[in-house]
Protein backbone atom coordinates (compact mmCIF):
# COMPACT_ATOMS: atom_id res chain seq x y z
CA UNK A 1 0.00 0.00 0.00
CA UNK A 2 1.27 3.55 -1.14
CA UNK A 3 1.84 5.88 1.79
CA UNK A 4 0.26 9.49 2.17
CA UNK A 5 1.09 12.10 4.79
CA UNK A 6 -2.21 14.67 4.56
CA UNK A 7 -1.17 17.96 6.38
CA UNK A 8 -4.16 20.50 6.79
CA UNK A 9 -5.10 22.71 10.02
CA UNK A 10 -8.81 21.23 9.42
CA UNK A 11 -10.27 18.06 9.47
CA UNK A 12 -14.02 16.96 10.01
CA UNK A 13 -15.18 15.68 12.58
CA UNK A 14 -12.94 17.31 14.80
CA UNK A 15 -12.26 21.17 13.60
CA UNK A 16 -14.12 22.27 10.91
CA UNK A 17 -14.51 26.44 9.52
CA UNK A 18 -15.48 25.45 6.10
CA UNK A 19 -14.94 23.04 2.70
CA UNK A 20 -11.59 22.47 3.54
CA UNK A 21 -12.62 20.33 6.58
CA UNK A 22 -14.73 18.18 4.77
CA UNK A 23 -12.01 17.13 2.08
CA UNK A 24 -9.35 17.01 4.15
CA UNK A 25 -11.66 14.24 6.40
CA UNK A 26 -13.34 12.25 3.42
CA UNK A 27 -10.04 11.91 1.30
CA UNK A 28 -8.59 8.96 3.05
CA UNK A 29 -11.49 7.16 2.81
CA UNK A 30 -11.78 7.65 -0.39
CA UNK A 31 -7.87 6.97 -0.93
CA UNK A 32 -8.38 3.82 0.63
CA UNK A 33 -9.81 1.60 -2.00
CA UNK A 34 -7.41 2.40 -4.79
CA UNK A 35 -4.14 1.21 -2.25
CA UNK A 36 -3.76 4.69 -0.63
CA UNK A 37 -3.05 4.58 3.09
CA UNK A 38 -3.25 8.10 3.87
CA UNK A 39 -2.67 9.69 7.68
CA UNK A 40 -3.51 12.95 8.45
CA UNK A 41 -1.68 15.43 10.96
CA UNK A 42 -3.32 18.18 12.57
CA UNK A 43 -2.74 20.62 15.50
CA UNK A 44 -3.73 19.91 19.08
CA UNK A 45 -5.78 22.57 19.15
CA UNK A 46 -7.42 23.18 22.93
CA UNK A 47 -10.21 21.17 22.19
CA UNK A 48 -8.04 17.98 20.45
CA UNK A 49 -6.43 17.67 23.72
CA UNK A 50 -8.38 15.31 25.30
CA UNK A 51 -7.42 12.61 22.69
CA UNK A 52 -3.79 12.73 23.29
CA UNK A 53 -4.77 10.61 26.16
CA UNK A 54 -5.41 7.38 23.59
CA UNK A 55 -2.61 8.07 21.36
CA UNK A 56 0.84 7.06 21.59
CA UNK A 57 3.77 9.44 21.55
CA UNK A 58 5.77 8.84 18.23
CA UNK A 59 8.46 11.74 17.49
CA UNK A 60 9.43 15.09 19.54
CA UNK A 61 11.17 18.06 18.50
CA UNK A 62 13.07 19.98 21.83
CA UNK A 63 12.64 23.53 20.15
CA UNK A 64 9.75 23.49 17.84
CA UNK A 65 9.65 27.88 17.52
CA UNK A 66 9.72 28.92 20.70
CA UNK A 67 8.80 25.54 23.12
CA UNK A 68 8.38 21.49 22.87
CA UNK A 69 6.67 20.00 20.25
CA UNK A 70 5.18 16.35 20.44
CA UNK A 71 3.65 13.98 17.67
CA UNK A 72 1.02 12.07 18.77
CA UNK A 73 -0.51 8.90 16.58
CA UNK A 74 -3.81 7.00 17.27
CA UNK A 75 -7.34 5.74 15.39
CA UNK A 76 -9.18 8.78 16.25
CA UNK A 77 -12.96 9.07 14.88
CA UNK A 78 -12.50 6.83 12.12
CA UNK A 79 -8.82 8.68 10.93
CA UNK A 80 -5.49 7.02 11.30
CA UNK A 81 -4.44 10.55 13.02
CA UNK A 82 -1.05 12.50 14.38
CA UNK A 83 -1.79 15.47 16.43
CA UNK A 84 1.33 17.67 16.96
CA UNK A 85 0.83 19.15 20.49
CA UNK A 86 3.05 22.26 21.15
CA UNK A 87 0.90 24.10 23.59
CA UNK A 88 2.80 27.17 23.60
CA UNK A 89 1.28 27.87 19.93
CA UNK A 90 -1.76 25.79 20.40
CA UNK A 91 -3.46 25.71 23.71
CA UNK A 92 -5.76 28.76 23.79
CA UNK A 93 -9.53 30.15 23.60
CA UNK A 94 -10.82 30.53 19.92
CA UNK A 95 -10.78 29.22 16.78
CA UNK A 96 -8.48 27.64 14.56
CA UNK A 97 -6.72 30.81 13.48
CA UNK A 98 -8.21 33.69 15.78
CA UNK A 99 -9.97 34.43 18.94
CA UNK A 100 -13.29 36.83 19.08
CA UNK A 101 -12.87 37.83 15.08
CA UNK A 102 -8.97 39.03 15.99
CA UNK A 103 -6.29 36.64 13.78
CA UNK A 104 -3.47 35.59 16.37
CA UNK A 105 -0.69 37.32 16.02
CA UNK A 106 2.23 34.48 15.55
CA UNK A 107 -0.30 32.54 13.05
CA UNK A 108 3.11 32.52 10.80
CA UNK A 109 5.26 30.19 13.55
CA UNK A 110 2.00 28.51 14.39
CA UNK A 111 1.21 26.96 11.01
CA UNK A 112 5.74 27.03 9.53
CA UNK A 113 5.68 24.16 13.27
CA UNK A 114 3.06 22.57 11.34
CA UNK A 115 5.22 22.70 8.27
CA UNK A 116 8.06 21.82 10.13
CA UNK A 117 6.98 18.56 11.77
CA UNK A 118 5.50 17.54 8.46
CA UNK A 119 8.47 17.74 6.67
CA UNK A 120 10.57 15.98 9.07
CA UNK A 121 7.55 13.41 9.47
CA UNK A 122 8.16 13.09 5.64
CA UNK A 123 11.69 12.66 5.32
CA UNK A 124 12.21 10.78 8.14
CA UNK A 125 9.30 8.76 8.92
CA UNK A 126 7.38 8.32 12.34
CA UNK A 127 7.70 5.20 14.31
CA UNK A 128 8.68 3.43 11.68
CA UNK A 129 5.70 4.59 9.30
CA UNK A 130 7.07 6.39 6.10
CA UNK A 131 5.43 8.30 3.14
CA UNK A 132 6.05 8.34 -0.35
CA UNK A 133 4.05 11.62 -0.44
CA UNK A 134 3.84 14.61 1.82
CA UNK A 135 0.27 15.85 0.64
CA UNK A 136 -0.30 19.77 1.91
CA UNK A 137 -3.14 21.79 1.74
CA UNK A 138 -3.52 25.16 1.14
CA UNK A 139 -1.23 28.06 3.06
CA UNK A 140 -1.51 26.49 6.60
CA UNK A 141 0.52 23.19 5.03
CA UNK A 142 2.52 25.55 2.81
CA UNK A 143 5.74 25.70 3.97
CA UNK A 144 6.11 21.85 4.41
CA UNK A 145 6.74 21.28 0.40
CA UNK A 146 9.32 23.74 1.04
CA UNK A 147 11.00 22.60 4.09
CA UNK A 148 10.72 19.19 2.28
CA UNK A 149 12.76 20.71 -0.70
CA UNK A 150 15.52 22.88 1.24
CA UNK A 151 16.29 20.20 3.44
CA UNK A 152 16.85 17.29 1.01
CA UNK A 153 13.31 15.35 -0.06
CA UNK A 154 14.62 11.78 0.93
CA UNK A 155 13.07 11.15 -2.31
CA UNK A 156 9.42 11.83 -1.03
CA UNK A 157 7.27 13.72 -3.51
CA UNK A 158 4.71 16.36 -2.55
CA UNK A 159 1.79 18.43 -3.29
CA UNK A 160 -0.09 20.93 -2.63
CA UNK A 161 -3.70 21.35 -2.91
CA UNK A 162 -5.21 25.29 -3.42
CA UNK A 163 -8.53 24.90 -1.91
CA UNK A 164 -8.49 29.29 -1.56
CA UNK A 165 -5.88 31.17 -3.12
CA UNK A 166 -7.67 34.28 -1.05
CA UNK A 167 -5.43 33.27 1.86
CA UNK A 168 -2.18 33.42 0.97
CA UNK A 169 -0.20 33.11 4.47
CA UNK A 170 1.93 36.54 4.41
CA UNK A 171 4.92 37.02 6.83
CA UNK A 172 7.03 39.60 6.53
CA UNK A 173 10.49 39.40 4.72
CA UNK A 174 12.57 39.99 8.56
CA UNK A 175 10.68 36.45 9.49
CA UNK A 176 13.04 34.59 6.96
CA UNK A 177 15.39 33.61 9.39
CA UNK A 178 12.79 33.11 12.22
CA UNK A 179 10.61 30.99 10.02
CA UNK A 180 13.43 28.53 9.45
CA UNK A 181 13.93 29.63 5.64
CA UNK A 182 17.31 29.63 3.50
CA UNK A 183 18.22 33.36 2.87
CA UNK A 184 19.56 32.03 -0.37
CA UNK A 185 15.97 31.54 -1.38
CA UNK A 186 14.71 34.71 -0.90
CA UNK A 187 14.33 35.78 -4.52
CA UNK A 188 11.71 36.43 -7.57
CA UNK A 189 11.45 32.75 -8.49
CA UNK A 190 11.97 31.43 -4.94
CA UNK A 191 9.98 32.39 -1.49
CA UNK A 192 9.49 36.65 -1.96
CA UNK A 193 6.42 37.53 -2.77
CA UNK A 194 5.70 41.15 -3.14
CA UNK A 195 8.52 41.84 -0.56
CA UNK A 196 7.73 39.68 1.99
CA UNK A 197 6.64 35.86 2.20
CA UNK A 198 4.28 33.70 1.30
CA UNK A 199 3.79 30.40 2.28
CA UNK A 200 1.24 29.34 -0.02
CA UNK A 201 3.56 30.59 -2.92
CA UNK A 202 6.41 28.73 -1.31
CA UNK A 203 4.40 25.63 -1.87
CA UNK A 204 4.26 26.79 -5.04
CA UNK A 205 7.06 27.02 -5.96
CA UNK A 206 8.55 23.63 -4.12
CA UNK A 207 6.09 21.18 -4.46
CA UNK A 208 6.41 18.31 -7.04
CA UNK A 209 2.41 18.84 -8.04
CA UNK A 210 0.20 21.68 -7.61
CA UNK A 211 -3.60 20.51 -7.61
CA UNK A 212 -6.81 22.99 -6.87
CA UNK A 213 -10.11 21.80 -6.57
CA UNK A 214 -12.10 22.14 -9.93
CA UNK A 215 -10.96 22.07 -13.41
CA UNK A 216 -12.14 25.90 -13.91
CA UNK A 217 -10.32 27.34 -10.49
CA UNK A 218 -7.20 25.40 -12.04
CA UNK A 219 -7.71 27.71 -15.14
CA UNK A 220 -9.41 31.03 -13.53
CA UNK A 221 -5.90 30.78 -11.14
CA UNK A 222 -3.84 31.50 -14.25
CA UNK A 223 -5.25 34.75 -14.71
CA UNK A 224 -5.66 38.19 -12.98
CA UNK A 225 -9.23 37.90 -11.80
CA UNK A 226 -8.93 35.03 -9.52
CA UNK A 227 -5.42 34.65 -9.23
CA UNK A 228 -5.21 37.29 -6.50
CA UNK A 229 -1.40 38.04 -7.33
CA UNK A 230 -0.50 34.55 -7.63
CA UNK A 231 -1.69 34.37 -11.43
CA UNK A 232 2.05 34.28 -12.69
CA UNK A 233 3.59 31.92 -10.27
CA UNK A 234 0.80 29.65 -11.09
CA UNK A 235 1.11 30.02 -14.82
CA UNK A 236 4.80 29.29 -15.00
CA UNK A 237 4.29 25.93 -13.23
CA UNK A 238 0.76 25.08 -15.52
CA UNK A 239 2.37 21.82 -16.33
CA UNK A 240 2.10 20.46 -12.93
CA UNK A 241 -1.26 21.98 -12.28
CA UNK A 242 -4.66 20.11 -12.45
CA UNK A 243 -8.04 20.45 -11.50
CA UNK A 244 -9.27 18.30 -9.89
CA UNK A 245 -13.05 17.62 -7.88
CA UNK A 246 -14.10 17.56 -4.42
CA UNK A 247 -16.39 14.93 -3.92
CA UNK A 248 -19.18 14.71 -1.31
CA UNK A 249 -19.11 12.17 0.83
CA UNK A 250 -22.40 10.32 0.73
CA UNK A 251 -22.35 8.66 3.94
CA UNK A 252 -22.62 12.11 5.21
CA UNK A 253 -24.99 13.18 2.85
CA UNK A 254 -27.49 10.84 2.14
CA UNK A 255 -31.08 11.83 1.78
CA UNK A 256 -32.10 8.35 2.71
CA UNK A 257 -30.15 8.33 6.06
CA UNK A 258 -31.55 11.64 7.35
CA UNK A 259 -33.20 11.17 10.86
CA UNK A 260 -37.37 11.60 10.63
CA UNK A 261 -39.33 13.16 9.26
CA UNK A 262 -36.60 14.20 7.24
CA UNK A 263 -35.68 9.96 6.61
CA UNK A 264 -38.55 9.61 3.86
CA UNK A 265 -36.49 9.19 0.58
CA UNK A 266 -35.43 13.01 -0.70
CA UNK A 267 -38.75 13.34 -3.18
CA UNK A 268 -41.20 11.51 -2.42
CA UNK A 269 -40.56 13.65 1.43
CA UNK A 270 -39.54 17.00 0.05
CA UNK A 271 -43.30 17.86 0.85
CA UNK A 272 -42.93 16.89 4.82
CA UNK A 273 -39.55 18.14 5.35
CA UNK A 274 -40.28 21.38 3.67
CA UNK A 275 -43.74 21.82 5.86
CA UNK A 276 -41.01 21.09 8.87
CA UNK A 277 -38.53 23.41 7.71
CA UNK A 278 -40.84 25.87 7.24
CA UNK A 279 -42.56 25.55 10.53
CA UNK A 280 -39.04 25.36 12.09
CA UNK A 281 -38.26 29.04 10.58
CA UNK A 282 -41.77 30.10 11.04
CA UNK A 283 -41.84 30.68 7.38
CA UNK A 284 -45.30 30.78 5.05
CA UNK A 285 -43.82 30.50 1.25
CA UNK A 286 -46.40 29.97 -1.79
CA UNK A 287 -43.50 29.53 -4.09
CA UNK A 288 -40.15 28.40 -3.94
CA UNK A 289 -38.35 28.10 -0.93
CA UNK A 290 -34.63 28.76 -1.21
CA UNK A 291 -31.75 27.74 1.10
CA UNK A 292 -28.46 29.63 1.84
CA UNK A 293 -25.85 28.07 4.25
CA UNK A 294 -23.01 30.13 3.77
CA UNK A 295 -19.75 32.01 5.48
CA UNK A 296 -21.48 35.28 4.90
CA UNK A 297 -18.71 36.81 3.37
CA UNK A 298 -17.54 38.84 0.55
CA UNK A 299 -16.38 35.93 -1.69
CA UNK A 300 -20.01 34.49 -1.13
CA UNK A 301 -21.54 37.04 -3.06
CA UNK A 302 -24.04 37.65 0.09
CA UNK A 303 -24.72 40.97 -1.08
CA UNK A 304 -26.34 40.11 -4.27
CA UNK A 305 -28.75 38.12 -2.26
CA UNK A 306 -29.48 41.57 -0.58
CA UNK A 307 -30.31 43.00 -4.21
CA UNK A 308 -32.31 40.42 -5.50
CA UNK A 309 -34.24 38.95 -2.83
CA UNK A 310 -36.94 41.71 -3.26
CA UNK A 311 -38.67 40.63 -6.46
CA UNK A 312 -38.28 37.16 -5.63
CA UNK A 313 -39.91 37.77 -2.17
CA UNK A 314 -42.79 39.29 -4.63
CA UNK A 315 -42.81 36.53 -6.99
CA UNK A 316 -43.80 34.54 -4.23
CA UNK A 317 -40.60 32.89 -3.29
CA UNK A 318 -39.26 32.75 0.44
CA UNK A 319 -35.74 32.13 1.96
CA UNK A 320 -34.10 30.60 5.04
CA UNK A 321 -30.46 31.65 5.88
CA UNK A 322 -27.90 29.88 8.00
CA UNK A 323 -24.45 31.76 7.90
CA UNK A 324 -22.00 33.66 10.28
CA UNK A 325 -19.33 35.51 9.19
CA UNK A 326 -19.01 39.72 8.41
CA UNK A 327 -21.07 41.79 11.34
CA UNK A 328 -21.96 43.78 8.27
CA UNK A 329 -23.59 40.80 5.82
CA UNK A 330 -25.15 39.01 9.68
CA UNK A 331 -26.77 42.44 9.57
CA UNK A 332 -27.95 42.72 6.30
CA UNK A 333 -29.43 39.32 6.70
CA UNK A 334 -30.96 40.05 9.75
CA UNK A 335 -32.56 42.67 8.19
CA UNK A 336 -34.36 41.16 5.07
CA UNK A 337 -35.88 38.98 7.90
CA UNK A 338 -37.54 41.73 9.88
CA UNK A 339 -38.09 43.41 6.97
CA UNK A 340 -40.08 40.04 4.83
CA UNK A 341 -41.30 38.64 8.53
CA UNK A 342 -42.98 34.77 7.40
CA UNK A 343 -40.75 35.02 4.36
CA UNK A 344 -37.24 35.63 5.29
CA UNK A 345 -35.91 33.86 8.62
CA UNK A 346 -32.26 33.61 9.30
CA UNK A 347 -30.30 31.73 11.87
CA UNK A 348 -26.77 33.63 12.69
CA UNK A 349 -24.22 30.80 13.72
CA UNK A 350 -22.89 27.38 12.69
CA UNK A 351 -25.15 24.43 13.12
CA UNK A 352 -24.66 20.99 11.26
CA UNK A 353 -27.70 19.23 12.11
CA UNK A 354 -30.02 22.03 10.99
CA UNK A 355 -28.45 22.78 7.83
CA UNK A 356 -28.93 18.82 6.72
CA UNK A 357 -32.98 19.83 7.64
CA UNK A 358 -32.48 22.80 5.20
CA UNK A 359 -31.32 20.48 2.13
CA UNK A 360 -33.89 18.45 3.07
CA UNK A 361 -36.82 20.46 3.02
CA UNK A 362 -35.45 23.54 0.36
CA UNK A 363 -36.62 23.45 -3.01
CA UNK A 364 -33.00 25.46 -3.88
CA UNK A 365 -29.89 26.37 -2.96
CA UNK A 366 -28.69 29.72 -3.60
CA UNK A 367 -24.66 30.14 -4.11
CA UNK A 368 -23.73 33.18 -5.88
CA UNK A 369 -20.35 33.71 -4.93
CA UNK A 370 -17.78 35.95 -6.71
CA UNK A 371 -15.37 33.23 -6.57
CA UNK A 372 -15.36 29.62 -5.75
CA UNK A 373 -12.86 27.24 -5.79
CA UNK A 374 -15.46 24.19 -5.87
CA UNK A 375 -18.08 24.63 -3.35
CA UNK A 376 -20.06 21.72 -1.71
CA UNK A 377 -23.31 22.85 -0.54
CA UNK A 378 -24.54 22.89 -4.53
CA UNK A 379 -23.62 19.23 -4.66
CA UNK A 380 -25.36 18.49 -1.46
CA UNK A 381 -28.22 20.43 -3.05
CA UNK A 382 -27.70 17.75 -6.17
CA UNK A 383 -27.65 15.35 -4.10
CA UNK A 384 -31.32 16.64 -1.94
CA UNK A 385 -32.95 17.38 -5.05
CA UNK A 386 -32.51 21.27 -3.94
CA UNK A 387 -32.11 22.76 -7.02
CA UNK A 388 -28.97 25.07 -7.41
CA UNK A 389 -28.66 28.45 -8.38
CA UNK A 390 -25.06 29.36 -8.80
CA UNK A 391 -22.32 31.91 -10.45
CA UNK A 392 -20.80 30.55 -13.09
CA UNK A 393 -17.27 30.43 -11.49
CA UNK A 394 -15.12 27.37 -10.32
CA UNK A 395 -16.26 24.42 -9.36
CA UNK A 396 -19.89 25.75 -9.57
CA UNK A 397 -19.58 25.61 -13.54
CA UNK A 398 -17.88 22.58 -13.31
CA UNK A 399 -21.05 20.86 -11.06
CA UNK A 400 -24.52 22.21 -12.21
CA UNK A 401 -25.78 22.45 -15.78
CA UNK A 402 -27.97 25.16 -16.35
CA UNK A 403 -31.32 24.73 -17.33
CA UNK A 404 -31.73 26.32 -20.93
CA UNK A 405 -34.07 24.64 -23.48
CA UNK A 406 -31.67 22.33 -24.60
CA UNK A 407 -30.42 21.10 -21.92
CA UNK A 408 -33.71 20.41 -20.57
CA UNK A 409 -34.76 18.99 -23.55
CA UNK A 410 -31.75 16.63 -22.91
CA UNK A 411 -32.89 15.80 -20.04
CA UNK A 412 -29.25 16.94 -18.16
CA UNK A 413 -30.31 20.32 -16.44
CA UNK A 414 -29.59 20.22 -12.85
CA UNK A 415 -29.72 23.67 -11.62
CA UNK A 416 -29.90 27.56 -12.81
CA UNK A 417 -26.19 29.40 -13.94
CA UNK A 418 -25.77 32.67 -14.09
CA UNK A 419 -23.07 35.02 -15.64
CA UNK A 420 -21.80 37.52 -14.36
CA UNK A 421 -21.90 38.03 -10.71
CA UNK A 422 -23.82 40.94 -10.15
CA UNK A 423 -27.26 41.42 -9.09
CA UNK A 424 -29.24 41.83 -12.76
CA UNK A 425 -28.08 38.29 -13.55
CA UNK A 426 -28.64 36.88 -10.21
CA UNK A 427 -32.55 38.59 -10.21
CA UNK A 428 -32.73 36.81 -13.28
CA UNK A 429 -31.75 33.63 -12.19
CA UNK A 430 -34.40 33.81 -9.23
CA UNK A 431 -37.06 34.91 -11.99
CA UNK A 432 -36.23 31.73 -13.94
CA UNK A 433 -36.24 29.73 -10.93
CA UNK A 434 -39.84 30.74 -10.11
CA UNK A 435 -40.71 29.98 -13.75
CA UNK A 436 -39.27 26.80 -13.19
CA UNK A 437 -40.99 26.08 -9.96
CA UNK A 438 -44.65 27.15 -11.87
CA UNK A 439 -44.24 23.81 -14.22
CA UNK A 440 -44.12 20.52 -11.74
CA UNK A 441 -43.83 18.65 -14.63
CA UNK A 442 -40.46 20.47 -15.69
CA UNK A 443 -39.50 20.93 -12.03
CA UNK A 444 -39.33 17.27 -11.25
CA UNK A 445 -37.82 16.43 -13.81
CA UNK A 446 -35.02 18.73 -13.31
CA UNK A 447 -34.97 17.52 -9.68
CA UNK A 448 -34.43 13.92 -11.02
CA UNK A 449 -31.45 14.32 -13.08
CA UNK A 450 -29.75 16.62 -10.22
CA UNK A 451 -29.96 13.49 -8.18
CA UNK A 452 -28.61 11.40 -10.82
CA UNK A 453 -25.47 13.72 -10.86
CA UNK A 454 -22.91 11.96 -9.83
CA UNK A 455 -21.02 13.43 -6.93
CA UNK A 456 -19.23 10.65 -4.90
CA UNK A 457 -15.29 10.84 -4.51
CA UNK A 458 -14.72 7.72 -6.89
CA UNK A 459 -13.61 9.80 -10.31
CA UNK A 460 -11.56 12.49 -8.40
CA UNK A 461 -9.52 9.42 -5.90
CA UNK A 462 -8.68 8.17 -9.12
CA UNK A 463 -7.22 11.34 -10.17
CA UNK A 464 -5.46 11.91 -6.92
CA UNK A 465 -3.81 8.29 -7.30
CA UNK A 466 -2.49 8.97 -10.49
CA UNK A 467 -0.92 12.20 -9.04
CA UNK A 468 0.70 10.09 -6.16
CA UNK A 469 1.70 7.19 -8.06
CA UNK A 470 3.62 9.91 -10.08
CA UNK A 471 5.00 11.19 -7.24
CA UNK A 472 6.00 8.30 -5.47
CA UNK A 473 8.20 7.12 -7.72
P1 LIG B 1 -16.14 27.31 1.99
O1 LIG B 1 -15.19 26.25 2.37
O2 LIG B 1 -15.58 28.34 1.08
O3 LIG B 1 -16.84 27.94 3.16
P2 LIG B 1 -17.70 25.12 0.82
O4 LIG B 1 -18.99 25.15 0.09
O5 LIG B 1 -16.59 24.36 0.24
O6 LIG B 1 -17.30 26.63 1.11
O7 LIG B 1 -17.89 24.46 2.25
C1 LIG B 1 -18.66 25.03 3.26
C2 LIG B 1 -19.01 23.93 4.25
O8 LIG B 1 -19.38 24.52 5.49
C3 LIG B 1 -20.19 23.09 3.81
O9 LIG B 1 -20.05 21.80 4.37
C4 LIG B 1 -21.37 23.85 4.45
O10 LIG B 1 -22.50 23.04 4.61
C5 LIG B 1 -20.77 24.25 5.76
N1 LIG B 1 -21.34 25.44 6.38
C6 LIG B 1 -21.09 26.74 6.06
N2 LIG B 1 -21.73 27.57 6.91
C7 LIG B 1 -22.42 26.78 7.78
C8 LIG B 1 -23.27 27.04 8.91
N3 LIG B 1 -23.54 28.28 9.29
N4 LIG B 1 -23.78 25.98 9.59
C9 LIG B 1 -23.50 24.72 9.19
N5 LIG B 1 -22.70 24.42 8.15
C10 LIG B 1 -22.16 25.43 7.45
C1 LIG C 1 -12.40 26.41 0.12
C2 LIG C 1 -13.24 26.97 -1.01
C3 LIG C 1 -14.38 26.07 -1.42
C4 LIG C 1 -13.96 24.62 -1.48
C5 LIG C 1 -13.31 24.22 -0.17
C6 LIG C 1 -12.86 22.76 -0.15
O1 LIG C 1 -12.90 26.74 1.36
O2 LIG C 1 -13.72 28.27 -0.72
O3 LIG C 1 -14.88 26.47 -2.69
O4 LIG C 1 -15.08 23.79 -1.75
O5 LIG C 1 -12.19 25.00 0.06
O6 LIG C 1 -11.95 22.47 -1.19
Amino acid sequence: MGKVLSVASECVPLVKTGGLADVVGALPGAMAPLGWEMRVLLPAYRALRPHLAKMALVLEEADLFGGRGQVFFGQIEGLELYLLDAPHLYDREGGPYSVAGKDFADNSQRFAALSWVAARMAREGANGWKPGVLHAHDWQAGFAPAYLSYGGAAGVGSLITVHNIAFQGWAAAGQLKELRLPLAEFHSAGLEYYGGLSSLKAALVTAGRITTVSPTYAAELMRPEFGMGLQGVIAARAGVVSGILNGVDAAVWSPEAEPLPYGVKAMRGKAVNRAALCAEFGLDVPGPLAILVSRLTEQKGIDLVTEAIPDFIAGGGGLAVLGSGDPALEGAMLGLAARYRGRVAVRIGYDEALSHRMFAGGDAVLVPSRFEPCGLTQMYGLRYGTLPVVSAVGGLSDTVINASPATMAAGVATGIVFHPVDSLAFGQALRQLLALHGDKGIWTNVQLSAMRHPVGWEASAQAYARIYEDLAQ
